[in-house]
């Protein structure tokens, strides 16, 4: 399969001094990196648009531009190498002719936010490269370079190979520097683990070290704080253990100057023998079991969370004017939703109405309690451990909001709509429709809540209805543009919602 005949005896990869052993990397200088990013492109055009956390699927890549190249493991004769890519990808929108310059901003919300400085979305990309690729690694390839520093060499998704998985956990033990890499530690990391990617289809790449650790890659990454990290290490030092506490992380410094970084890494104890509540959720639909005991104990679980989050991290009271600003940007949602899925139409004015009500309340005068969230909480997001405790993670938030809008404080009732509207998803999915199945998990739920909360989210019906619509609205287009089979089942809702239910 390996078109190994190069005619180069040493890889142009390699910049380490001579003097560095096999075990020294390096930072690419940029003309380097240039000159390998130009190598790979062919081989990505290809590759990285059929990734399933690869966010601008649709709009056509029209150039890579490298952002910083590090070897984390220089090739030798006998062994791979292990490049991390740090990478702008450039499109244009999907329809319509070429921009006359390079397309700066693709269309969505999370494109522009990340965009905004660099004119792309940044990925992060682990490639291993090798003269041929064992038959074991056959489904990882990549491609092979035909040019540049690479000629000849095989490239593949390097996560997938157990030696380069070792090898990033072995980086993970040590803080230091690496160029323009971090990685940092807060508890003892064993050496030795062998690594397995999960094959799951995520957002981002998720390795299982042993059965004791998982090091979630962010695909997708954006300068400043990523909550993914910043939450897990708040509620960690809060002595909240709902969520697994990061052990060990990596970043990189903006290559902008905004002396921000970019979250690339975290590692957490892996739940070993957990399940996650959708699939807890869907078996005991299966069985015709009750689930209020587990619904409960989410609430439960959930209102820890907060309660942890509001005394780690600083909490805003949102006045009228931010509470009407809130519910405009739900109506925006709406009507944008409306025109790119006409079947919402004519539930507008009903569903709108959702919106309207917040602003008339007397909360909105006196102010609303507003914190930092989970933000896009629903039942995928939990995990049972075997002891029957549950867990929450996952805490980037809605991957496709830009980030400063995922970190900002928001009234918590956010999340406990998500896992509302997620238990309406389970028993949607479930012939028959089980609606007194959803209504039963609903209500203990929020009762589980109310006793870890002191506050019951019921007791604000408007914000509740008007996140769920929300949630709702945000449904409809996503399952419109890649699973129709399942508009029906936020539609439902939105039946529901828009008579004011
Ligand atoms: N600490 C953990 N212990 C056990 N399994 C875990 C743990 N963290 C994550 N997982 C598993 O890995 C999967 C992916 O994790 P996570 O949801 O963080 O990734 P993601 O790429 O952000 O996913 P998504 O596309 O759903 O947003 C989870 O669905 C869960 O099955
Ligand atoms: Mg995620």
């Amino acid at each position: 399969m390996s078109k190994a005949a190069s005619t180069r005896t040493t890889p142009c990869l390699v910049t380490a001094s001579p003097a560095a052993s096999p075990a020294v990397s390096s930072a690419l200088p940029p003309a380097d990196a240039r000159a390998l990013v130009g190598s790979l492109a062919p081989l990505l055009h290809d590759w990285l648009p059929r990734q399933r956390w690869f966010a601008g699927k649709g709009r056509p890549v029209t150039g890579f531009v490298p952002v910083a190249a590090t070897e984390l493991l220089p090739m030798t004769a006998g062994g791979p190498g292990l490049l991390h890519l740090l990478v702008r990808v450039e499109q244009r929108s999907a329809s319509g002719p070429p921009p006359a310059i390079p397309s700066s901003s693709p269309s969505g919300a999370a494109s522009a936010a990340s965009a905004a400085a660099s004119g792309g979305d940044c990925y992060q990309l682990l490639l291993g490269v090798r003269k041929a690729l064992p038959p074991a690694l056959a489904s990882a390839l990549i491609g092979h370079a035909a040019q540049g520093p690479l000629a000849g060499r095989t490239v593949y998704e390097g996560l997938h190979d157990p030696r380069l998985a070792e090898l990033l956990l072995e980086r993970l033990r040590a803080s230091g520097a690496l160029g323009p890499l971090r990685f940092d530690h807060a508890g003892t990391v064993p050496a030795g683990l062998t690594g397995r990617l999960l094959d799951a289809e995520q957002s981002n790449s998720s390795l299982v070290y042993g059965d004791a650790y998982i090091l979630k890659i962010l695909r997708r990454v954006f300068p400043g704080p990523h909550p993914d990290l910043e939450l897990p290490l708040a509620l960690a030092a809060e002595g909240c253990d709902r969520v697994p506490a990061p052990v060990a992380w990596f970043e990189a410094a903006d290559p902008s100057g905004s002396g921000d970084s970019l979250t690339l890494g975290v590692l957490q104890p892996y739940l070993r023998g957990s399940q996650d509540g959708w699939q807890l959720a869907l078996a005991a639909l299966a069985r015709g079991r009750d689930f209020t005991k587990e619904a409960r104990a989410l609430g439960r679980a959930t209102a820890e969370v907060h309660l942890a989050l509001a005394a780690a991290l600083p909490t805003v009271t949102l006045g009228r004017r931010q509470t009407a600003q809130l519910a405009e940007g739900m109506a925006e949602r709406l009507e944008a939703a409306a025109q790119a899925v006409p079947v919402l139409m004519p539930y507008v004015p009903g569903l709108r109405t959702a919106f309207d009500a917040l602003t008339g309340l007397d909360e909105a005068a006196r102010g609303r309690p507003a914190q930092r969230v989970h933000g896009d909480l629903h039942l995928g997001q939990t995990l049972r451990t075997p002891d029957g405790r549950w867990s929450v993670i996952d805490f980037e938030g809605e991957p496709a909001r830009p980030l400063a809008e995922r970190r900002r404080p928001q009234p918590p009732v956010r999340d406990v709509a998500g896992m509302l509207r997620s238990f309406d998803y389970a028993a949607r999915s479930h012939e028959p429709w089980r609606p007194d199945w959803a209504a039963r998990c609903r209500a203990a739920y929020c009762e589980g809540y109310a006793l870890a909360a002191g506050t019951d989210p019921r007791a604000e019906p408007e914000l509740l209805r008007a996140y769920e619509t929300d949630k709702a609205v945000y449904e409809v287009l996503y399952e419109a543009r890649h699973r129709p089979d399942w508009l029906p089942v936020p539609m439902a809702a939105i039946r529901r919602l828009a008579d004011g239910a």
